[in-house]
């Protein structure tokens, strides 16, 4: 394992096969579910390539574990050629909290981070979903297509709603999954890296996608919206410097932002254990091996190979190494992020240009959804 290598797409339904990524494979509105794309003409008008959508709620800045596991497939996909839409999930920092706490500032440094990886501003569109009404009108006849007890089954949702600090649980919180299907549907789009817990709001979007279909196609047949798909990233999830989940509120995570001293500090109070031998053994050494993978994914190489490496070297030897590979990977990223992190203008600028982009895609498929469902 590298930590460059290739994403497989993976369906939401395993069953059905997987299908190629490849930038140059058109696929119709109407795929089927695991179908692969097909080659040949579209018909005019119709989407002749993948378009990605993913995102991410501002409630804070992203640390490394967002690095591997999602930012650096986004980047992967736009050197593909493939379009690339980053919504900035801003309504849906209110579904498991009453305000939410400086939410320009964060919506900001979600553009930043993502910047700062290599989105590029002008092939990627980065919009906060606030800013696109006819993106939030789709919620309406979308919520139609669902059921009060399919929305009581969402996992994802039952495990916000267990950890949620409310006192109640609020329409937004149990419909939220509804809204990201709007998210991704708005745009058309048939891919969305995310992660393992967004499977089962990319099932309702595929749900939602095939109902409104069978409800409302197109004189012609063809369907308004296509049935998306996960991509979910290669790279094994990356565990906080305490081996528990990484997370702003443990104070575990190595931030993009971070700067290198504090990344130095962080490692070095690292949890790890007496044996001097470093293995990679996430089984029975989850705090060791933890260090081992972010050292590989940095370094690009295999965890047994840095492992190895280090033989007998100790914690000390592994948290130097850690260290170093860390901060010469982030280095780059680091130095963009500080340069664009002067500008605030230029990133609300960035989010300005996306959210037009945004919504001349918006009241195009809301025209369309308003003429099969014949509104007048
Ligand atoms: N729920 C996602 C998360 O917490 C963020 C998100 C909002 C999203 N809208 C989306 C992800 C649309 C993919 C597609 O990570």
């Amino acid at each position: 394992m590298t930590a460059t290598t290739t994403a497989p797409v993976q369906t939401t339904a395993p069953s059905a096969g997987t299908s190629s990524a490849s930038p140059a494979s058109p696929i119709g509105p109407d795929t089927q579910p695991g179908k692969a794309a097909k080659a040949g003409k579209a018909d005019p008008g119709t989407p002749v390539a993948h378009r990605v959508l993913t995102g991410d709620r501002p409630t804070g800045p992203l640390h490394i574990g967002h690095y591997f596991g999602t930012l650096q497939n986004r980047v992967r996909l736009q050197a593909q050629g493939i379009e690339m839409f980053i919504v900035v999930g801003d309504y849906q920092v209110i579904t498991d909290r009453d305000i939410a706490d400086r939410l320009a500032e964060h919506t900001e440094n979600l553009v930043l981070d993502n910047l700062a990886a290599g989105l590029d501003p002008d092939r990627a569109t980065i919009f906060a979903h606030s800013r696109v009404p006819a993106l939030n009108q789709l919620l309406l006849p979308f919520l139609s297509l669902v059921s009060v007890a399919e929305l009581g089954r969402n996992p994802t949702v039952k495990d916000e709603i267990a950890h949620s600090s409310q006192a109640a649980v609020s329409g937004l919180m149990f419909t939220y999954p509804v809204h990201q299907a709007a998210d991704i549907l708005f745009c058309k789009a048939d891919l969305v890296p995310v992660g393992q817990d967004q499977l089962p709001h990319l099932e309702v979007a595929r749900t939602i996608a095939r109902r409104f279909h069978e409800r409302y196609p197109h004189a012609d047949g063809t369907a308004v919206f296509p049935r998306p798909e996960a991509v979910l990233s290669e790279a094994p999830l990356l565990l906080g410097t305490d081996g528990g989940k990484m997370s702003k509120s443990r104070g575990n995570a190595v931030y993009l932002g971070a700067s290198e001293d504090e990344t130095a500090r962080l490692i070095r109070g690292a949890k790890t254990d007496t044996d001097r031998h470093i293995a990679y053994d996430p089984a029975n050494r989850p705090e060791v091996a933890n260090l081992v993978l972010l050292a590989a994914l940095c370094q690009g190489r295999s965890p047994e190979d840095v492992a190895a490496e280090l033989g007998d070297g100790g914690a000390a030897a592994l948290k130097r190494t850690v260290t170093e590979s860390v901060n010469e990977f982030l280095r780059p990223v680091r130095a963009r992020r500080t340069a664009l992190a002067a500008d605030r203008g230029y990133l609300r600028q960035v989010l300005r240009d996306g959210a037009e982009r945004a919504n001349a895609i918006a009241d195009a498929t809301l025209a369309e959804v308003r003429e099969v469902m014949g509104s007048v």
